[in-house]
């Protein structure tokens, strides 16, 4: 052998181990289940056999002290059957987020596509984009988990009604419209769960999980921490006509259509009780609507029920009443610590451990986790190019451009012509800062760029000054190098608004106002600028701006909410006309006047008796700042009807027999609402019917546009809301162009309330469909 050969051969030997050394040391699941040769022969390991004959199996294998092993969020191996310990606590509220333990950038994977706040895609009204992004976290997430930095059970959406302005979690959420959160969690959990293989989604295959997500929080929760109140022990006091049609609706569909495989019960009471203790409200789920999966408790909201609410006289009745209730998991340590003392003293059983275990197990097994080797599993060519992807890039920079609302455009002062614009000045604390970009729940971004980076790539001579040294705003200080700076400049764009030392988990706001002295600082700015002021609002809380909005020296507002990773440059790209906004606020901005209100007055429909104006665009008589669905374009907009019935005959759907019942209960008065109960089984479908409109874009811009069509319905019972949003679609129209547009009405979920006492009501007479400024009526007869 030669020297040279000889050489070469020891280099390839060095590099053949070097890799084998490797490929072993960073195999990121050396243990998992069922894994061969010793762990797979268990009846729980066989594919050919059903999720449920398997779970049993698995339960039927494991001691009381095992069992118990298993009710925490992180879940302790069982090293005698294979079993590794297990983490049920991810986030991916918009994209992969490290609050829980189960998410880790600190590994091979170090950042993942955050996109915007869900406020913020919720504004985009869109549900093939909110499906789209469902489906890229579901990618990112089981790409990290292949990489072993993630689990496969996820704790996101946050599907509870963003009920009060002042919530510091509002901007998790979809916004106030239970029709909206609604369609939002059912695209969400879809793409997010959807088995997807090359892109091809397996129809027939619904046991199977991508991922698992989670619906929460379970319910009438929407409060942290304001005056007295913790979201701990606040019991929310809430009609059995607002939950119904109010804070029910977003969790029954979730369920029902959405098919999420987890619910999480919260921290708050409802009603006196603790809800992880409302076993009719978590039987109802699983018995009506259908869920199959496992409850988990919000984190040691079940050690809240004894310790902070006192509810029980004991920590064993505390984790009895929530097992009994149906919660399955425990977020935290507490069912581990004190099951086996609450079976000792009888007030819980091994079978409703069992049955824990079973809902448990199932979900893993859905999940392919007892199918053996993840690196040989559907999913296992996803890995580190399926994270950060340009596609799904693109995809975060879509749902900024798409959900960014203009919300006033005097004289079209925007988009600005980019060969008219010398200079520009930025100004404010949240204009050059990454870390305000996404909101709660953000893991680490794949790019770093402020508002300001990008704001640059447009016009070169951009400068910037903070004017507040922080988002608070506690002093005038810094005002003089911002107005110094704006003088000088040809445009001027204040970046004003929230971020998270205002709003966010545990934190609710006391005020609407603007923080601190930012007004000061706005309209010191635009007292000095050349032209009116650009004023950009961040958050997702709705803030008073009215002396913006009626400032003239403030030529637009544009709200950006938390636009995550790519924000910076969708903003650009509206501001100079790149893009065409189209996105529509999804919640009302109250004036200030409304923090008199208790935001632990939990009651949607206004009360004159009391003062208490309301809550919600359907409810809510008082005066606004912008109304829910406020959003203007650059182009304009018309409408026309194309096709829409006028009467709709109920007849036929109430029993013969039941007609002479309904007539005589009303006396001598009209019939003035039908009960859903009182319809035929199954009749629903028949009543529905479409309706559809032409938009025709009159501008000379092209842009996409979000329809909403509302019902107001007669006001033949109380709480009967002001307008009820029942479709909306977002089309895209070219200039001089028209498109037609469709909308599917159900009355029975449409053009229909709860009463009084929770039931579902459909009220007879005219229902007057609106669309902008059309109006269209409809009688509903019998
Ligand atoms: C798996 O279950 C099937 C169906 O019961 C059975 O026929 C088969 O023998 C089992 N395989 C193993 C390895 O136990
Ligand atoms: C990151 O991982 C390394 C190796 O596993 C560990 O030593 C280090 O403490 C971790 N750092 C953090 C911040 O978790
Ligand atoms: C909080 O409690 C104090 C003392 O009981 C009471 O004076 C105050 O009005 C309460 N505040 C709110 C917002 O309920
Ligand atoms: C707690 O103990 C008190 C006093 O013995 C009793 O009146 C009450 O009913 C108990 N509460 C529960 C939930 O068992
Ligand atoms: C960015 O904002 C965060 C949160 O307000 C703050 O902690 C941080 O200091 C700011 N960073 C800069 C560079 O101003
Ligand atoms: C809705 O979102 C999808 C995905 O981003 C996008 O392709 C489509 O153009 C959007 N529709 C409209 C009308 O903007």
């Amino acid at each position: 052998m030669n020297l040279l050969l000889l050489q070469l051969t020891l280099i390839s030997l060095l590099f053949f181990t070097s890799t084998i050394a490797d490929k072993t040391s960073s195999d990121p699941h050396p243990n998992f289940p069922c894994k061969p040769p010793h762990h797979n022969s268990h009846p729980f390991c066989n594919i050919s056999l059903s999720t449920t004959q398997r779970a049993l199996s698995l339960v039927s294998l494991l001691t009381l002290p095992e069992k118990i092993s298993q009710l925490s969020n992180t879940a302790a191996s069982i090293p005698r059957l294979g079993i590794p310990p297990y983490e049920w606590w991810s986030e991916s509220l918009h994209g992969l987020a490290d609050n829980g333990p189960g998410v880790s950038f600190n590994g091979s994977i170090s950042s993942a596509t955050s996109f915007p706040q869900v406020i913020v895609s919720a504004a985009a009204f869109n549900r093939t984009l909110w499906r789209e992004i469902g489906a890229a976290v579901a990618v990112e997430g089981r790409a990290m988990y292949n990489g072993g930095q993630a689990g496969l059970t996820y704790w996101a959406p946050n599907i509870n009604v963003f009920r009060d302005p002042r919530w510091g979690r509002g901007q998790e959420t979809p916004g106030e419209d239970p029709l909206v959160v609604s369609e939002y969690g059912v695209e969400f959990v879809k793409g997010f769960q959807e088995v997807k293989e090359t892109s091809q989604v397996f129809k027939n295959n619904d046991e199977k999980l991508m991922l698992s997500a989670c619906c929460k929080h379970f319910t009438a929760y929407d409060l942290e921490k304001w005056g007295n109140f913790s979201r701990y022990d606040f019991n929310a006091v809430v009609t059995e006509q607002d939950m119904e049609d109010t804070y029910q609706p977003p969790f029954e569909s979730c369920i029902r259509d959405g098919k999420a495989s987890c619910l999480m019960c919260s921290y708050n009471a409802v009603n006196g009780v603790p809800a992880c203790a409302r076993e009719d409200l978590l039987q109802k789920a699983r018995v009506e609507w259908g869920f199959k999966g496992y409850i988990t408790s919000d984190c040691d909201a079940v050690a809240t029920i004894f310790d902070y609410q006192g509810y029980t006289n004991s920590s064993e009745e505390a984790v009895a009443d929530a097992i009994k209730a149906g919660v399955d998991i425990n977020c935290g340590t507490y069912m581990v610590r004190h099951t086996k003392s609450a079976i000792d003293k009888g007030k819980v059983s091994e079978e409703q451990i069992d049955r824990a275990l079973l809902n448990l197990f199932a979900v893993q097994l859905r999940l392919g986790l007892f199918d053996g080797n993840p690196r040989e599993g559907r999913y296992a060519k996803l890995g580190t190019n399926d994270i950060c992807s340009s596609s799904h890039r693109e995809l975060a920079l879509e749902a900024a451009r798409q959900g960014i609302v203009l919300l006033k455009n005097d004289h079209k002062h925007l988009p600005l012509k980019k060969n008219q614009v010398s200079s520009l000045a930025i100004i404010g604390p949240m204009a050059n800062n990454i870390s305000n970009m996404g909101g709660t729940y953000t893991g680490k971004p794949c790019q770093r760029k402020t508002i300001f980076n990008e704001l640059v790539e447009y016009v070169k001579k951009t400068s910037y000054a903070s004017g507040c040294s922080d988002v608070a705003c506690d002093s005038s200080n810094e005002f003089g190098e911002a107005v110094a700076i704006a003088k000088g400049a040809d445009y001027v764009i204040v970046v004003a608004g929230l971020d998270l030392t205002q709003e966010t988990e545990d934190k609710d706001r006391v005020s609407l106002s603007l923080p601190g002295k930012q007004k000061d600082l706005v309209t010191s700015i635009a007292a000095v600028s050349k032209k009116p002021v650009i004023l950009v609002l961040t958050g997702g809380g709705p803030v008073d701006v009215t002396f913006a909005k009626t400032d003239p020296r403030i030529g637009s507002i544009v709200w950006i909410g938390y636009p995550g990773e790519t924000g910076g440059q969708a903003l650009a790209e509206i501001l100079f006309g790149d893009f065409n906004p189209g996105g529509r606020l999804p919640m009302t901005w109250y004036p200030q006047s409304f923090t008199k209100v208790a935001m632990s007055d939990m009651h949607m429909r206004a009360d004159s008796s009391r003062g208490y104006p309301g809550r919600t665009y359907r409810f809510y008589t008082g005066p606004q700042v912008y109304g829910f669905g406020t959003g203007l374009s650059y182009t304009d907009f018309d409408y026309k009807v194309l096709s829409a019935p006028t009467r709709l005959g109920l007849s036929e759907v109430i029993p013969q027999s039941s007609h002479k019942k309904l007539l005589l209960q009303n006396g001598e008065e009209q019939l003035r609402y039908l009960e859903l109960d009182d319809l035929e089984v199954n009749s629903c479908e028949s009543l529905r019917f479409n309706v559809r409109f032409s938009v025709s874009n009159t501008g000379e811009m092209d842009g996409s546009h979000v329809l909403m069509l509302y019902s107001r319905m007669p006001q033949v019972l109380s709480g009967v809301p002001e307008k009820q949003l029942i479709g909306f679609e977002r089309v895209h129209v070219r200039s001089s162009e028209m498109v037609e547009a469709e909308f599917v009405i159900d009355p029975c979920k449409h053009l229909s309330l709860a009463n009084d006492v929770g039931k579902r009501v459909i009220p007879l007479g005219v229902h007057d469909l609106v669309l902008g400024d059309l109006q269209h009526s409809l009688s509903l007869e019998f």
